[in-house]
């Protein structure tokens, strides 16, 4: 088993139901002895969570979101997920850049070559090697028909920006995690969102299981 840093992300569409699991993750972890850092993006430095309040509340054009979600993720990176992943912690993040792929790109319909530089250049450890760009370990994502968690969204709470949204929005959010998907085939673990939280649980931890990280 390993005890280096981790870092696992995790994504899906507004109402996949990540947020149950990513706790029971961390609990899992915590329980064999690992030290865990749970995390979110945009979001998890105070910096990157004022950006966060922004980004989902205000109405921009998609490269200034594209910018300020980077612009968080640098942050988030230096401050937090790096310093985490020294300590040799399990670093669980609720989204990371798959998530500007599939909205600022899939969904807003950004340029995806501007995304994969911001991507190089915000993610990249200049200096120390030029080619080492930060990536999560594993990805675990919530794929739900948009359909069906339209339905789960309805009526659930206020909602923000995204989950405003109408759902052929998330339609080519899912689509825009599909492409990463099969871009990134080894970082991916596709979990079928669509069945109850117990099947879901079971494959979330089957998918770590499966690469040794948990016994
Ligand atoms: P979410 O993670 O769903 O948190 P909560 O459960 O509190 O609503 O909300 C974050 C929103 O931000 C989600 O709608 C996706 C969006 N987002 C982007 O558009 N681009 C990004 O790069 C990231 C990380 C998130």
């Amino acid at each position: 088993m390993t005890t280096g840093g981790l870092f696992i992300s995790f994504e899906g569409i507004d109402g996949a139901g990540k947020s149950t699991h990513i706790d029971g993750l961390a609990q899992a972890f915590r329980t064999q002895g690992r030290a865990v850092t749970l995390t979110r993006e945009p979001g998890g430095t105070p910096l990157a969570e004022k950006l966060r309040t922004m980004v989902l509340n205000d109405a921009m054009d998609a490269m200034t979101e594209a910018l300020l979600v980077f612009a968080a993720r640098r942050d988030h990176l230096q401050q937090l997920i790096e310093p985490a992943l020294a300590r040799g912690d399990v670093v669980l993040c609720d989204r990371f850049t798959d998530a500007t792929f599939a909205y600022q790109g899939g969904g807003r319909g950004f340029d995806h070559e501007m995304l994969s530089i911001l991507e190089q250049w915000v993610q990249g450890t200049r200096g120390i090697d030029a080619n080492f760009v930060r990536q999560p370990d594993l990805t675990v994502w919530f794929d739900l028909p948009a359909e069906i968690a339209a339905q789960r969204l309805a009526g659930a709470r206020v909602p923000d920006k995204f989950e405003a949204q109408p759902v052929e929005f998330f339609r080519r959010v899912s689509d825009g995690y599909r492409q990463r998907m099969l871009a990134f085939p080894h970082r991916f673990a596709r979990i079928n969102a669509d069945s109850t939280r117990e099947a879901v649980w079971l494959d979330v931890l089957q998918a770590v299981r499966r690469r040794g990280w948990l016994a």
